[in-house]
C-alpha cells in the first residue's frame, strides 16, 4: 500500500471508528437514492457486480438479496467498516455470494479482487464526495465495467431546488466529516463518457439533493 493510501485509510479507519455502530440506522435518513440505484443495477445471472467503497456492507447484502443470481465483490479503504461489513455478510448468511477486501479506489484492480477481469456492474455509493483525488477513480471504475456494462453512482448534489441556507448549512456539516459533494461530476462523467463512445444519464434526484449517474458500455 502507498503512503497516500495508508493516510487515507488512517482517516477514514477515525471517522468511522464508533460511527460504524450507528452507519446504517443513521444513513437511511439522508443518503438518498441509494435504494433507487440498487433497484436499477438489474444484472445478468451469472455475472459480477461490484462496490467501491462499499462501507458496512449495506448495499451489497439488500443487492445480493435482490439478485439471487448474480455475485458481489465490494472493497473499502476502511479496516473498521471492512471488519462490520463482514459481520454483517456473515449474518445475513450470504458470505458465498459477497466478498469484502480492503482496497483504495483511487489504485484498485479488479483481477486483484476477483478471478474476473470485469464486471456486470459496478457502483459508486456516496463514497466519490470522501476521495480527494475522485477524478482518478472514474476511469478505473469505467475499466472494471465489461462491455455492454454500467457504472452507477449516486452522491450529494449541488442542492439546486432546495433553499439557499440548506445547502450552506449542508455542506457545512457534511465537510465536519471529509465530505465534499463533487460540483463537476456530471462534467467529468460526460467528458469520460465521450471519451470511450459510452452513453450518459445523469439525474437530479429530490430536488438536486442528490445527483444519480449511469453510464453503459458499448457492447
Ligand atoms: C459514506 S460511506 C458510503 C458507504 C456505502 N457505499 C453506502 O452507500 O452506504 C463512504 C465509504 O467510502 C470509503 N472510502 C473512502 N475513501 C476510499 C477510498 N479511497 N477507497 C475505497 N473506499 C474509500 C469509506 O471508508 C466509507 O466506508
Amino acid at each position: 500500500m502507498s503512503i497516500a493510501t495508508q493516510d487515507a485509510a488512517r482517516h477514514m479507519d477515525g471517522i468511522y471508528k464508533y460511527q460504524r455502530y450507528i452507519y446504517n440506522a443513521t444513513r437511511k435518513y439522508y443518503l438518498l437514492g441509494r435504494n433507487r440505484l440498487l433497484d436499477e443495477l438489474q444484472p445478468d445471472d451469472g455475472s459480477t457486480v461490484l462496490e467501491l467503497g462499499c462501507g458496512t456492507g449495506r448495499n451489497l447484502i439488500h443487492a445480493a438479496q435482490r439478485c439471487p443470481n448474480a455475485r458481489f465483490v465490494g472493497f473499502d479503504i476502511s479496516r473498521a467498516m471492512l471488519e462490520t461489513a463482514r459481520a454483517s455478510i456473515a449474518r445475513a448468511g450470504l458470505s458465498d455470494r459477497i466478498v469484502a477486501h480492503q482496497a483504495d479506489a483511487t489504485a484498485f484492480d479488479l483481477p486483484d479482487l476477483c478471478s474476473e477481469a470485469h464486471a456486470g456492474r459496478v457502483f459508486i455509493s456516496y463514497t466519490l464526495s470522501m476521495i480527494p483525488p475522485w477524478r482518478q477513480v472514474l476511469p478505473r471504475a469505467l475499466e472494471a465495467v465489461g462491455p455492454g456494462g454500467r457504472l452507477h453512482i449516486v452522491d450529494f448534489g449541488q442542492q439546486e431546488a432546495l433553499p439557499r441556507w440548506f445547502k450552506s448549512a449542508l455542506f457545512a456539516w457534511l465537510r465536519q466529516f471529509s465530505v465534499h459533494p463533487r460540483a463537476d461530476l456530471e462534467q467529468e462523467l460526460t467528458k469520460l463518457a465521450s471519451e470511450i463512445g459510452a452513453t450518459l444519464e445523469f439525474r437530479h434526484l429530490y430536488r438536486g439533493y442528490a445527483d444519480y449517474a449511469v453510464i453503459t458500455k458499448p457492447a
